[in-house]
């Protein structure tokens, strides 16, 4: 609801405004005014009870910050605790982060020649385990990074080039952060494409150890990842189903983000390759994950949910799936159990989320959804004149797979079946035509 004073001449002229921007507005006078000024109201689409609030438009993320710890305050066993050149440095940071609204260019920072020499250190290190513990997706981004992003040992790339550069790929975009951010607007930046990232670095006393993310974790660990399609679009799934979700499926959702995200493996060419930041990230942990084979256990969401998230040493476990594919679709039906009397779908247009509560709105998505189903259909049908090796079987049962709303259990036996279908047809590189469109630009 929205109190405006002003002459009937304004009125009429934010209402004409208004009308572009919502769809209903009620107008009600003041009871007690001899002239009454009206008073304006948006229809509220939902009425949203004691669920937590979230983000709706992509510049609600500004309200969105709260830095849960090593925000500007160090703890006493942080390597740079009594460094007061290094704390000075961090308020700095912690600044550009309060002070950032969306929209904006994120700061570009002058690093000195010692975090130059910090980031160079992890760097070097780190790429020479790349090369034989990256996963394809990983390395598959990792010259263009270097070409339009300045990764190199000698200098520390800048989080507004990495967000222009992302945006192109995949409509994924940086935001500054002060510290650890709760996972409810961590996992709520998400649902928008947009990442939440340190900008600061770890203390040079100990390259090889931060007790919290840092820009060697984020810039090393996380980007080349999120400029993989696929991956941005698990990203953003993962951000979607905690929107408005209670407590207990938020931590869930976190625990997940963090075995998969944060400490994922995938299975190519008959070994293990890791995806997870928090490993590409650690010398150590990577080399201990990746020969820890009583550790590696394969992602089951209903199990993982349940498993400690370790900050301070080496996980218990590590989880992995065959692809990213096989985390997506698994991660796709643990999220259709999240308590919430609606569903939400990302409008990449509008950059806004809709909350899809009423069969008004899904009739309007499926009716959206129908002409992009005609553009697949109908380059199928062309592709297949003249390529006879499209599995238009497979690509027709993934389409088939996405539409089904029966959650009973003969529906998942169904869709044990349909897995073998889907596995051979994303063996093959298909895109998943099933998809909910999320950010599809
Ligand atoms: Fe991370």
């Amino acid at each position: 609801m929205v109190d405006v004073e002003c002459d009937n001449k304004r009125m009429e002229q934010l209402v004409h405004m208004l009308r572009r921007e919502v769809s209903a507005i009620n107008l009600t006078a003041c009871e007690d005014s001899p002239a009454p000024h009206p008073m304006l109201s948006a229809a509220p689409s939902f009425d949203f009870g004691d669920m937590p609030w979230f983000p709706r438009k992509i510049a609600d993320l500004d309200q969105a910050q709260r830095v849960l710890m090593y925000g500007v305050e160090l703890d006493a066993d942080h390597p740079g605790f009594k460094d007061p050149e290094y704390r000075k440095r961090r308020e700095t940071f912690y600044e550009i982060a309060m002070e950032y609204k969306y929209g904006r260019p994120i700061p570009r920072v002058q690093y000195t020649p010692e975090e130059v020499r910090t980031w160079g250190t992890v760097f070097r290190e780190l790429h020479k385990l790349y090369l034989r513990h990256a996963c394809k997706e990983y390395l598959d981004n990792w010259p263009d990074l270097v070409k339009y992003c300045g990764y190199r040992e000698d200098n520390i790339p800048q989080l507004q080039d990495i967000s222009v550069y992302l945006k192109k790929r995949t409509g994924f975009q940086l935001r500054p952060v002060a510290g650890y951010l709760s996972p409810r607007d961590f996992l709520s930046g998400l649902a928008f494409r947009v990442f939440h990232c340190t900008q600061y670095i770890r203390h040079s006393s100990d390259p090889f150890y931060t007790p919290e993310p840092d820009c060697c974790h984020e810039l090393l660990g996380h980007m080349p990842l999120l400029a993989n399609p696929s991956f941005a679009q698990f990203s953003q799934e993962l951000g979607l189903a905690s929107l408005g979700a209670n407590d207990h499926d938020i931590e869930r959702l976190a625990t997940l983000y963090f075995f998969t995200v944060e400490f994922g493996l995938c299975h190519q060419d008959g070994e293990f390759r890791v995806y997870g930041a928090g490993l590409l990230s650690s010398v150590s942990e990577l080399r201990h994950a990746i020969t820890a084979h009583e550790k590696l256990k394969r992602f089951d969401p209903e199990v993982t949910c349940k498993e400690e998230c370790i900050i301070t040493a080496f996980q218990n476990a590590y989880y992995y799936t065959d692809t990213i594919e096989e985390a997506k679709e698994k991660m796709r039906k643990f999220a259709g159990q999240i308590q919430r009397p609606f569903g939400v779908r990302y409008n990449p247009y509008t950059q806004s989320v809709e909350v899809l509560s009423n069969a008004q709105k899904i009739a309007a998505l499926v009716s959206e959804l129908r002409g992009d189903l005609c553009i697949v259909s109908n380059a199928i049908r062309k592709i297949h004149d003249v390529d006879d090796s499209v599995d238009v079987h497979g690509l027709a049962s993934m389409l088939a797979k996405g539409i089904r709303v029966d959650s009973s259990e003969d529906g998942d036996d169904e869709d044990k079946d349909d897995d073998d279908d889907e596995k051979h047809s994303l063996d093959h590189g298909k895109e998943d035509a099933t998809a909910t469109r999320n950010g599809h630009q």
